[in-house]
């Protein structure tokens, strides 16, 4: 096969939702499809049910011990396919942003039952920012949900985006009988089964054959008015609409029940996009092109004590990664060989000896990746779109002991490398402010200060309202505003202005007064230099 089939055969995707909608089922379940697992519950559910650093810490470092876990590769009818873990936990939503940096396409999951959660809705905002293509699985027809049209206008106002059902279920909970397959016109019968992965698929030439009738009964004219309906309200589907992220295909089943997965997978492998170009600051990356380009978006701590290494995990976008072979950091502008670069197959890892583009290898790491880096055969480039969204809650770090600053330092500064947390420094008095998500992160880091690195310290709220990222081409206004504002003014790791408002009020109110000035709320980790 020549590199551009073997291109075309990669699909690289994110499974997300809602906490407790069925991430992990179908994850599971599409290696059980894949073969890449023989049985259900192999794949640990990353869940931190507990609201507590011990529970987070434990499940990190068995998961830690095996990273396979954070990409399945897996083959399908043909197809490489790599899917990305994403975190299970809210507070560590950063996190998911940034391994969607790294996917051509999503497969967002929703419970019937809830419809449209608020983590939805804000991963579902990331993937628009991006026109990552996305379809959505609607999950637990098992149980009694919401009704399949008003599911779906929620779906439309609330992730703002078109939809397309490409599946058509046949009641829901105790009477669900199985679903009308849209796109290749077939049904596909239920029965519960949590164990065989067999379907039970009946090919009828048209919804008003009389067999129909006969295989579910009274169920057929409500299945002939609603796909009517289906189809004199949506427009067909088209796949250039999918593919250029303005409409998601929807498909209904039960994970759980291993039915609906085959022909989500079936129609995922066919019409999910290859690996595309990648923008840099200076060019577009196609991914056929001959020179190797890829960029870290994830970042493991080995959490065994015995191995305090790091696995950065790094996104080919270009050419062929090979092991052994320099390549150029650019940020640090050094040349890096990588002796023992790791692949994902299921859920084991092994060393290979080259990935193609939408592949993911795992670089052994002695402190030389941030979350952003690029990878590239020399020439300078950063890829772009690695984002880091204002933090909600600060903290003000302070030492607790005297005789470990250093580690303190060093401590706070791998952490927040890794992305577990934002950095800022404030002047005067050279201050360190930790900016999160979420308070599990606080408990986190200073669980792992305190193992990992023998520090200690004291963490104080601060009345901090948003972090923003001040641009500007009037330099002047900029450092007028700055100077006026100098107790708020704080530098993230790269050096870049940032204003920590004290409140909603003073933030519009400096907006008004400073139109000059840009307030980013999002900033893109890119010091491309060229
Ligand atoms: P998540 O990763 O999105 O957080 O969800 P996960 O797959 O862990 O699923 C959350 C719960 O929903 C699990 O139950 C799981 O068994 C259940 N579930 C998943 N798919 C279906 C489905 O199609 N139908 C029904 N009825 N339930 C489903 P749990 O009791 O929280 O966990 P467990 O003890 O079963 O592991």
């Amino acid at each position: 096969m020549s590199i551009k089939e073997e291109i075309e055969k990669r699909r690289t995707f994110a499974i997300i939702s809602h906490p407790d909608a069925g991430k992990t089922t179908l994850t599971e379940k599409f290696l059980l499809f894949g073969g890449a697992i023989q049985t259900a519950g192999a794949v640990k559910s990353n869940k931190v049910k507990n609201h507590a650093a011990s529970d987070f810490m434990e499940i990190e470092r068995q998961r830690g011990i095996s990273v396979a876990t954070s990409v399945m590769g897996f083959e399908y009818r043909g197809y490489k396919i790599n899917l990305l873990d994403t975190p299970g936990h809210k507070d560590f939503a950063e996190d998911t942003y940034r391994t969607l940096t790294a996917v051509d396409s999503v497969i967002l999951v929703v419970d019937c039952v809830k419809g449209v959660e608020e983590q939805t809705q804000r991963l579902m905002e990331v993937c628009r920012m991006r026109n990552t293509p996305v379809m959505i699985f609607v999950n637990k027809l098992d149980r009694p949900g919401k009704d399949p049209f008003d599911l779906l206008d929620e779906l439309e106002t609330k992730l703002n985006i078109k939809v397309r059902p490409l599946s058509w279920p046949i009641n829901m909970g105790s009477d669900f009988k199985g679903v009308y397959n849209l796109y290749r016109q077939h049904l596909d019968l239920f029965s519960p089964n949590k164990t065989s992965i067999e379907t039970n698929v009946v090919a009828i030439d048209s919804l008003y054959t009389p067999e129909l009738d006969e295989i579910i009964g009274r169920d057929a004219d409500d299945l002939r008015e609603s796909v009517d309906l289906v189809e004199g309200v949506y427009e067909p589907f088209e796949l250039e609409s999918y593919r250029e992220a303005r409409v998601a295909p929807v498909f209904f089943g039960s994970a759980l029940n291993n039915f609906g997965i085959r022909e989500l997978l079936d129609t995922f492998v066919e019409i999910a996009p290859p690996p595309g170009p990648k923008i840099t600051g200076s060019r577009t990356v196609r991914a056929d092109e001959e020179g190797f380009s890829g960029f870290v978006f994830k970042i493991h701590a080995n959490l065994d004590a015995r191995h305090r290494d790091r696995i950065a995990f790094l996104r080919v976008c270009s050419g062929r990664f090979q092991r052994n072979k320099l390549y150029h950091h650019v940020r640090l502008n050094k040349n890096l060989r990588f002796n023992n670069p790791y692949s994902f197959l299921g859920n084991e890892k092994s060393v290979t000896e080259d990935a193609l583009p939408g592949d993911v290898v795992g670089l052994y790491d002695t402190n030389n990746f941030k979350i952003g880096d690029t990878l590239s055969e020399g020439e300078i480039m950063m890829f772009k779109g690695i984002p880091s969204f204002s933090p909600e809650i600060f903290r003000e770090v302070v030492n607790a002991n005297p005789m470990k600053t250093k580690q303190l330092e060093k401590g706070i500064s791998q952490l927040t490398d890794e992305g577990v947390a934002q950095l800022f420094t404030l002047q005067p008095g050279n201050r360190k402010i930790i900016g999160t998500v979420g308070e599990l992160q606080f408990d986190v880091i200073r669980f792992r200060l305190e193992g990992e690195y023998g520090a200690s310290c004291n963490l104080y709220p601060l009345p901090i309202h948003k972090a923003c990222w001040l641009t500007s081409d009037n330099t002047q206004k900029l450092r007028e505003f700055m100077q006026r504002k100098s107790n708020h003014i704080a530098y993230d790791k790269d050096e870049r202005p940032v204003y920590l408002a004290e409140s909603e009020y003073m933030l519009t109110s400096a907006m008004r007064q400073y139109p000059e000035i840009q307030f980013h709320f999002i900033s893109e980790h890119s010091q491309e230099t060229a």
